[in-house]
């Protein structure tokens, strides 16, 4: 090697490891910036402060109509959002059980879904229990 290329050689390593350093830095910041933002506390794991979105979420024992209207249904059906039937207008929700055949055929088609209204109302993992109890409670329809 020559000495004009050692000359050159030299600054290209500073360069380069200035660089590296520099984005390690950036790097660090940029962790630092999204951590406080959004906390996950995962199914099965013990996460502080979130014990009501625990108990009240999924997990093991079977989830209360109400949970399930709270948490899911209560979104669309609490107002009567995209034309759904509101929560205890006796009205609508007999028509529809007419329509359907009773509070079974209410029951599949809320677990398939029905144009605006999504399938199993958004709640994937509740049962067909569940969603049969929940509909009961919203519609007053036994
Ligand atoms: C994103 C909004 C939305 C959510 C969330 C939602 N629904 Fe609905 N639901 C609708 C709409 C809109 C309709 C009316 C659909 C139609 O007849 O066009 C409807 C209709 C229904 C019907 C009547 C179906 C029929 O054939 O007339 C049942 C039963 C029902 N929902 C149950 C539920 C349950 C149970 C939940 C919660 C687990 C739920 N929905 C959550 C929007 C929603």
């Amino acid at each position: 090697m020559n000495l004009i290329n050692k000359i050159l050689a030299v600054p290209a390593v500073v360069l380069a490891l200035w660089a590296v350093a520099a984005q390690a830095t950036v790097t660090d910041d940029i962790a630092k910036r999204l951590e406080p933002v959004g906390q996950v506390c995962v199914q099965g794991k013990e996460c502080a402060g979130m014990d009501v979105a625990a108990s009240a979420g999924a997990g093991g024992g079977a989830k209360t109509p109400d949970d399930i209207i709270a948490g899911h249904c209560n979104a669309c059906h609490g107002t009567g959002l995209l034309g759904s039937p509101k929560i205890g207008d006796a009205a609508d929700w007999g028509k529809r059980a007419k329509e359907q055949g009773g509070l079974d055929g209410l029951l599949a088609k809320a677990i398939t879904g029905v144009n605006a209204m999504p399938p199993k109302g958004t709640c994937a993992d509740c049962s067909d229990a569940e969603l049969k109890a929940t509909i009961s409670q919203m519609s007053g329809l036994k």
